[in-house]
């Protein structure tokens, strides 16, 4: 398949060799102490050894207090875990990859659970948890400091990029969303919901080498809410995206469960699309490359077939992305840009959450 998605391409200081991007996936196999093990670096180098341009790793925990859901969640905290984070960027770089670490933090969804307001959660697959409490001051300069170290480590340690998790309910989404209930600075109007999002960028940024990639994660949706909707419009995304570049984001990464899904009613440009076009900086789309079932519904007893990822590459060609992200698909298929670059890809392997047992 002779397509741009698989030509070198740079942003910035980020260069590629194509423009498919590993998506950040949990895989909770973290070593003791919150380490990337030897099987996740074999893992991780494995996909760049097979032609993907850029690996953003699993979301990685940015300290111990609140960050992580799972101790199997590896973390980006201490000079041990950085090292192991150091030997994953090594093998990927080896193998002709980049790499990027993506930084966590749960908020509400942690075991130890904070957000911007406090309150009960409801049981998650069968375990009463924890009720989330209200952010304080202190909690808002330790998770400033967490990010500011944990940029600063990705970029001493050799990362390419660092991606920010600001998606899917966690700590910086829940922010923007109904479960900020706040009446100070941090909550209310959509520029104070904004204001913590923006300080933990303008933080990383400042943390970084001047030209170090901060790529930021965003979603609509969330766990708990497939179908919130944080922007009704276009014109509240682009107050949103374009404060993202002003506070130092080089790249966005939208989100969404079908790439090719209308952002908004009455159009058919995709959320990436409209992301690209309001803020002018490079966007990765991702959602439902080459697979039948979106990510909520992987779970279930419907099975997934391999689809032709032609149409989701092809936004690249339309001006609607610059880089696409596979989730699924390269997990079930560590080979798949080279299968889908030589016209293969009906020779993928289908996703199967079952498949989820091991890292290979
Ligand atoms: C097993 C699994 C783990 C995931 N973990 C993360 C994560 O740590 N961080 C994140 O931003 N998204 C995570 N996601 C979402 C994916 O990055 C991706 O957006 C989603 O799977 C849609 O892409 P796909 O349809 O190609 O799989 C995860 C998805 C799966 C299937």
């Amino acid at each position: 398949m002779t397509h741009v998605a698989f030509q070198p391409a740079r942003f910035g200081a980020l260069q590629l060799r194509n423009r498919i991007v590993m998506a950040p996936m949990t895989r909770r196999m973290a070593g003791e102490d919150g380490l990337a093990t030897d099987a996740i670096r074999v893992y991780y180098a494995r996909r760049a050894e097979q032609e993907v341009g850029l690996v953003i790793s699993e979301g990685t925990g940015v300290d111990s207090l609140h960050a992580h859901d799972t101790l199997t969640v590896p973390r980006f905290e201490t000079p041990a875990q950085h090292e192991a984070w150091r030997a994953v960027a090594d093998a990927v770089h080896e193998a002709g990859g980049a790499f990027a670490p993506q930084l966590w933090h749960c908020g509400r969804n942690a075991a130890d659970p904070i957000g911007p307001s406090g309150g009960p959660l409801p049981p998650r697959h069968g375990y009463e948890r924890a009720p989330v409490r209200a952010m304080e001051a202190d909690d808002f300069t330790q998770v400033l400091e967490a990010y500011r170290c944990a940029a600063s480590a990705a970029c001493a340690i050799g990362c390419d990029a660092l991606e920010i998790h600001g998606a899917h309910g966690y700590l910086l989404d829940s922010f923007l969303g109904p479960n900020n209930q706040r009446s100070d600075d941090y909550g209310g109007s959509p520029e104070a919901r904004m204001r913590f999002p923006l300080e933990v960028v303008r933080t990383v940024r400042a943390a970084v080498e001047a030209e170090f990639p901060v790529i930021y994660r965003f979603s609509q949706w969330t766990l708990s809410d497939y179908g919130e909707q944080k922007w009704t419009t276009p014109d509240e995304l682009g107050q949103w995206v374009t404060a993202l570049k002003d506070a130092g984001v080089d790249l966005l990464h939208v989100s969404t469960r079908d790439a090719l899904d209308p952002g908004f009613a009455g159009s058919e440009k995709t959320l990436a699309g409209w992301s690209r076009e309001l803020s002018g900086l490079p966007v990765i789309a991702v959602g439902k490359v080459s697979v039948t079932l979106s990510m909520d519904q992987a779970y279930g007893e419907e099975r997934d077939f391999v689809t032709d990822p032609a149409g989701s590459l092809a936004l690249i060609e339309s001006g609607e992305a610059d880089l696409v992200a596979v989730g699924r698909a390269l997990i079930a298929n560590p080979d798949w840009v080279r299968v889908v670059r030589e016209g293969g890809w009906r020779d993928l392997k289908a996703f199967d959450a079952s498949i989820l047992a091991d890292l290979h």
